[in-house]
């Protein structure tokens, strides 16, 4: 049975016992405790939590999930995924533990030709959470299964929360003995190969707080209802119905092994190491498809490093292959076509994912080939210090700078012969990994622990946005927060976080920055200096009190700093119309990779194929400021999802609960999902300027733009500064550009002439030299200090000249230039002092340390130099010594 059957018949199964089927929520959807959707039951929370009403009783779905807790074993076993689907039936407060029995066991074991997945009833065993005799007994009762089949686990595994505070409770599983070949006897509690999990069915009831692992939280509270939350997982039913051994068999999945299998040449199932990596290949591809569908751009942080680590962990698994043609968008099609029938928005926006694909991997082939200069280079100097270990730092430096996963740098090590230094390089990463985390608590201001604002919203609810309308607004204060802990007032001078019952301020989000303002009691008043949403739904208002002091439940009125918000907006409008005609110009290829928006500058970043050109900047400023002149109306408007995609609105990042989204329309030409406040005709914005472009990185590209007034300013300060250069070099404005070609034409040939006149000099002074050759042991020597300005090219061309002079003599010529704390050396040597045993190279080390210094040539010149000018004479000494013994 196909992958997408099951799908099918799970969904129909659900749809005709009355659940509404849900689609698949997006694999970033807007939760700040989690990284990716990892469950089924992710887009349900604020259902089970009571934090809005369900819209229905029951719900199904395929959930679309990421978990990348182990990346690193994906490959080395069959068992690991990083993308995967989980089917899932819901009942927000509607039936219980019978109800979720009933519908499984119904659906797992009626026939295939009735509808059903047609398992074996004798075959299957659950386990139930250790006190739940309850479930243990329905088991028996609806499905008949005898108590031998039905084992009580403890709390690890058979008590499920999301592995954050949130909704939890004791679970039921439900498993499929594969058979006496894949294992021991004894059902899931002594072995889970042979025993494989299909099936999940949590009966959430209860609340978890902060803890650890899957057994060490307090449980804090009930939820309103009891509820159910079940997760079947797709894969294993499919490789199960399908008679395959695992997922990677899959008709899902295999496809895109036997892709990297057409390209190597090689076979899966040949070769353990080979294998290792048509896996790694095969999960990540889908991996990455569907994450860069639901708008996940590869990067350095956060999703888009887990993205990027994904696709190079690809690109190298191709390589070691034996295959080094860009590989990617090839990959990504067979993704497409295996994943199109249940995810067609994977179709339709496909060239966008392959472009997505193609630039990384571009990028990550040249860092590959630019890494691999360094490596080289690396494990030559380890062998020839004769080593076998190449250092820590060398690998960390690979993975820093040049991207290079460890493994990577071992494997390369490995062929060369060496082993790598991994203790010192895990040290190396370690440290930068306390940095980061130190500069991402820093960034978040102190909420690591975003417990006490989720009592704030769970007491409180969500906070009334009123900024849409109104600048200003009379409310309550919920709460204050000083240093993280709730107080009951705050006085003059002091900080703190203040939320609101309802507010006109905005906060952070969407690229828009904060809106700053004044709030004002009847005791005491504050400024707003920033507007964060901590956790979705609550406004937490940073404010300084600037005189009196203002309590909890008081009475306040908020004015939004209403010249700044009308500058924020236009800079917002002016991101739409720029985003607006990037696309235009590039097509749905262009993606946008993030913006921001601040009071009359904003900051648009996207993805092209290939270098932007300056003309095409041009266009899009001369089309965004035309299109200002038609002045027509912003328009917002709440609309479904469904609808506002079918409108072609764009939509890509982190989409919000729930199914109603805000879209901001500009005319025609513009139509966005949008949270954010904007202007109300496009007039306003009077000019967009650009005033820089540049890459940043990976085929991203920012534009920056100012806006209106700041427009206008940006403009009269160029003007200005080009009416002061024309002055200044005396030329009207028209001839500036002739005039500063041909006063950097005369520079350079001054420049040039000083050149020549310097190297004269220093030629000169060759005859003086040569004439001070002594004798060591038939070799003349040279040996002499060059005082003056002179660098290493001159210098060397002094040496030559002096070289020169010594004819066919055997001769060595070694000059000394100090300059300041430094000193620079050439040594060269003519052609009877080489055939003397004489090399210019080898020599250096015999006086170099003298000069605090190294370097090195070849036979017939060598340079190098030092820090102790002070040294000359002796390393003068030194070398004439080196001659004397021959
Ligand atoms: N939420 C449950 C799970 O992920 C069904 O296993």
């Amino acid at each position: 049975m196909e992958t997408h059957e099951i799908n099918k018949r799970f969904l129909d199964h659900f749809e005709s016992r009355g659940h509404t089927p849900v689609p698949s929520a997006s694999l970033i959807l807007d939760d700040p405790t989690l990284l990716f959707v990892n469950a089924g039951m992710v887009q349900f929370k604020p259902y089970f939590l009571g934090e809005v009403p369900p819209p229905y009783p029951r719900a199904t779905s395929i959930q679309k999930c990421v978990r990348t807790g182990d990346i690193d074993e994906v490959g080395k076993t069959t068992r690991h995924n990083t993308f995967f689907q989980m089917a899932g039936n819901f009942s927000f407060g509607d039936y219980f533990k019978e109800g979720a029995i009933e519908h499984a066991w119904e659906l797992i074991t009626k026939s295939q030709a009735d509808g059903g997945f047609g398992f074996d009833p004798d075959r299957i065993w659950v386990t139930v959470y250790e006190d739940d005799s309850e479930a243990a007994g329905l088991w028996r009762k609806v499905a008949g299964i005898p108590s031998e089949r039905i084992q009580a686990r403890g709390m690890e595994d058979n008590f499920w929360s999301m592995g954050v505070p949130g909704p939890c409770g004791p679970s039921s599983e439900i498993y499929y003995d594969r058979g006496a070949k894949f294992g021991r006897d004894g059902g899931p509690v002594v072995d889970e190969d042979r025993y494989l999990e299909i099936w999940n069915l949590v009966f959430m009831q209860n609340i978890r707080g902060e803890g650890h692992g899957k057994r060490d939280f307090p449980i804090v509270g009930e939820l309103p209802a009891k509820n159910i939350d079940t997760g079947m997982g797709v894969e294993r039913v499919a490789y199960l119905l399908q008679g395959v051994e695992n997922v990677y068999e899959t008709d899902l999945v295999r496809p895109v092994i036997g892709k990297a299998e057409e390209f190597s040449g090689r076979r899966y199932g040949a070769d353990h190491a080979d294998d290792v990596r048509f896996r790694v290949i095969a999960d990540h591809a889908r991996s990455g498809v569907m994450l860069i569908g639901d708008g996940v751009t590869p990067g350095n942080e956060a999703r888009g490093y887990v993205l990027r680590r994904l696709l190079r962990r690809i690109v190298r698994s191709v390589r070691l292959l034996g295959v080094h043609e860009p590989v990617l968008p090839e990959f990504a099609k067979v993704v497409r076509d295996a994943m199109a029938p249940s995810y067609p928005e994977i179709a339709r926006d496909f060239d966008r994912i392959s472009e997505v694909m193609r630039v990384e991997e571009e990028a990550f082939l040249a860092t590959l080939t630019s890494g691999s200069k360094i490596f080289d280079l690396a494990a030559e100097e380890t062998k020839k210090s004769g080593g076998t270990i190449l250092a820590g730092d060398k690998a960390f430096q690979l993975h820093d700078t040049y991207g290079f996963p460890i493994d990577l740098t071992l494997e390369m090590a490995e062929e060369q012969g060496l082993s790598v230094d991994e203790g010192g390089f895990r040290t190396l990463m370690e440290e930068q990994r306390q940095r980061a985390k130190a500069d991402a608590a820093a960034r978040k201001k102190g909420h690591g622990d975003l417990s006490v604002y989720r009592q704030l919203l769970e007491r409180h609810g969500e906070t009334g946005f009123l900024g849409y309308t109104d600048l200003q607004a009379d409310a309550k204060v919920l709460a204050l927060l000083k240093d993280g802990a709730a107080v009951g007032s705050v006085k003059v001078g002091d900080k703190a976080e203040l939320i609101l019952d309802r507010t006109p301020f905005y906060a952070e989000s969407g690229g828009q920055v904060a809106d700053t303002g004044v709030l004002i009691a009847s005791g005491g008043e504050a400024k707003v200096y920033d507007v964060q949403k901590i956790v979705p739904g609550l406004w937490v208002h940073r404010v300084e009190v600037t005189s009196g002091e203002i309590g909890v439940d008081t009475a306040v009125t908020g004015s939004v700093d209403a010249y700044r918000r009308a500058a924020i907006a236009r800079s917002h409008s002016a991101t739409h119309l720029v985003h607006a005609a990037v696309r235009g110009a590039y097509g749905r290829r262009a993606a946008q990779a993030g913006s921001l928006n601040s009071p009359g500058r904003m900051r648009f970043d996207f993805t092209t194929p290939g270098p932007v050109s300056a003309d095409l900047l041009t266009e899009v400023e001369e089309e965004v400021n035309d299109y200002l002149l038609t002045n027509v109306e912003v328009e917002t408007y709440v609309t479904t999802k469904d609808k506002a995609l079918e409108l072609g609105a764009v939509a890509l990042f982190g989409e919000k609960y729930g199914n109603d989204v805000r879209v901001v329309d500009m005319g025609d030409y513009s139509r966005e999902l949008c949270g954010g406040t904007h202007v109300g005709r496009i007039g306003e914005l009077g000019l967009v300027k650009l005033v820089g472009d540049s890459s940043i990185g990976s085929g991203v590209h920012r534009v920056e733009a100012l806006v209106g007034q700041d427009a206008l300013k940006h403009v009269r300060k160029e003007q200005l500064l080009v009416s002061q250069l024309a002055s200044t070099l005396k030329v009207p404005t028209a001839e500036l550009p002739g005039r500063v070609d041909d006063v950097l034409a005369r520079l350079r040939n001054a420049e040039k002439e000083i050149e020549q006149l310097r190297t004269q000099q220093v030629l000169g002074s060759a005859g003086s030299l040569a004439d001070k050759a002594q004798d060591v042991d038939g070799v003349a020597l040279v040996a002499e200090r060059v005082d003056g300005e002179v660098d290493a090219n001159g210098l060397r061309a002094l040496a030559m000249e002096v070289r020169n002079r010594l004819g066919v003599r055997p001769g060595v010529v070694a000059l000394f230039a100090p300059q300041g704390e430094k000193v620079a050396f050439v040594v060269a040597t003519t052609a009877a002092a080489r055939d003397k045993g004489f090399a210019a190279g080898k020599l250096v080390p015999a006086f170099g340390p003298a000069v605090g210094g190294r370097g090195g040539g070849k036979p017939d010149m060598a340079q190098g130099g030092g820090t102790n000018p002070a040294g000359v004479d002796q390393a003068i000494g030194a070398l004439r010594d080196a001659l004397a013994r021959g």
